[in-house]
């Protein structure tokens, strides 16, 4: 419910929000970012230091990253509010994708084929049908299926897969592809680029509300900025402490391929789990599957180790035993951005004109399209959309987070 000290009223834009946007980090968040605040007729600057086609294999979850977007098969207890800004942004996907193309010439490796979760034992079958009941409950669509009902649909599953969940809503986009095309988009929309790294946010320089000074020495005028560089936001040197803690979860996964002549070994995302552990397939439509991932949390670690590599494929083996004839043709390691309660930060920070859009956690491709509508209409109107509220910045650990799904259930 909206009070008198709302620190996001519904009408006003505020008083100093000027045009000049500078937008930190040239990952999908920041590049969807930097996109729509664009159309709204912003001057607006990306900063980033890796080329777009080059990026830094090591670190950048937007071009590690799998991208699933699967909030029905991903849904966990005690998240519910994210799984509704999740269903938000699945629904958005198929026009996102339609205005992305189009604006930017680049396909994007959209794959409407569902999602298919299943259960190598008894006790992971158990988290399934709990799975399946919170599926019911908040009213996402997932079908119950036997074991030989998913080997129908995916042949080359063990036949020792105790069952499954079928989440025909759950697709798949190429998260490079992706990035390319906003990159383009954005190029075309105006979004000037700069390839550096950001050290400082300072208060008013000249003219500016704010100074972005960068580690090359210059200093980019700002109105408004936008920090959107993973958990390296964190990093940046602020006149307040305005970023929470951004934890880095590391995650290592494999690219395969089948060989010449021989078919893909899975058709939609097949996600599984193993003992416990989870692991998932993603397979794109030139026959490459992205197998993954750890979740570790080990800091700024990038090391790519045996034990990780292991871990993913013992499990992975155990779902479709055929893993082990393809090729391997890249391994990757990530680091995804988790913020204090895994959700999401939006929008303004207590220091005026600097927004936050970070801590996407595991969600960061399938929240993009909803991020960038959220930071569009904070910076071009001063507004954070209602259903982003519980998501905002500058939210305190314990405010009201209710969601519309709280208050239905109670
Ligand atoms: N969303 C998949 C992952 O973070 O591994």
């Amino acid at each position: 419910m909206r009070t008198s000290s709302d620190p996001h009223p519904a009408t006003s834009r505020p008083t100093n929000a000027g045009d000049r946007v500078v937008v930190v980090g040239g990952g999908l968040v920041g590049r969807v970012t930097a996109w729509r605040a664009a159309q709204r007729g912003l001057s607006v600057t990306l900063v980033e230091p890796d080329p777009v086609d080059e990026p830094r294999r090591a670190r950048a979850s937007s071009v590690v990253a799998a991208g699933m977007l699967t909030p029905a098969t991903e849904a966990a207890f005690g998240e519910e509010r994210l799984v509704e800004l999740g269903v938000r942004s699945a629904g958005l996907y198929a026009d996102f994708v339609a205005e992305l193309e189009e604006a930017s010439g680049v396909s994007v490796g959209h794959r409407a084929t569902g999602t298919l979760l299943v259960a190598f034992d008894r006790d992971d079958l158990a988290v399934l049908d709990d799975l399946h009941g919170l599926q019911r409950r908040i009213g996402v669509t997932g079908e119950r299926l036997t074991s030989r009902e998913c080997r129908r649909l995916e042949p080359m599953l063990a036949p020792s897969v105790r069952g499954g969940l079928l989440a025909p809503d759950d697709h798949s986009v190429d998260p490079r592809l992706l990035l390319r095309a906003l990159a383009a988009a954005g190029a075309r929309a105006g979004v000037a680029e700069v390839g550096d790294r950001v050290e400082e946010v300072d208060r008013s320089t000249g003219d500016a509300r704010l100074g972005v000074r960068l580690a090359g020495g210059d200093v980019l005028p700002a109105d408004q900025v936008v920090l959107a560089a993973g958990c390296w936001s964190e990093r940046i040197a602020l006149p307040e402490p305005v970023v929470p803690h951004l934890r880095p979860v590391k995650g290592q996964l494999l690219r395969m391929r089948p060989p010449a002549g021989e078919p893909p070994i899975v058709s939609r995302t097949v996600r599984g789990l193993v003992r416990g552990f989870p692991v998932y397939f993603v397979p794109r439509e030139d026959g490459e599957v992205i197998v993954g991932a750890t979740q570790e949390e080990l800091g700024y670690d990038t090391a790519l180790t045996a034990g990780g590599l292991w871990q993913v494929l013992r499990d992975a083996r155990e779902l479709v035993p055929g893993v082990t004839e393809l090729e391997i043709t890249e391994t990757c390691v990530g680091l995804r951005p988790g913020s204090p309660d895994n959700e999401p930060l939006l929008g303004p920070t207590r220091i005026p004109g600097v927004h936050l859009a970070g801590g996407h956690y595991r969600h960061g491709v399938l929240l993009t399209p909803v991020t960038g509508e959220v930071m569009g209409e904070v910076l071009a109107d001063g507004t954070l959309p209602e259903y982003a509220r519980p998501f905002a910045a500058d939210r305190e650990p314990g405010g009201d987070h209710t969601s519309t799904w709280e208050k239905q259930w109670n």
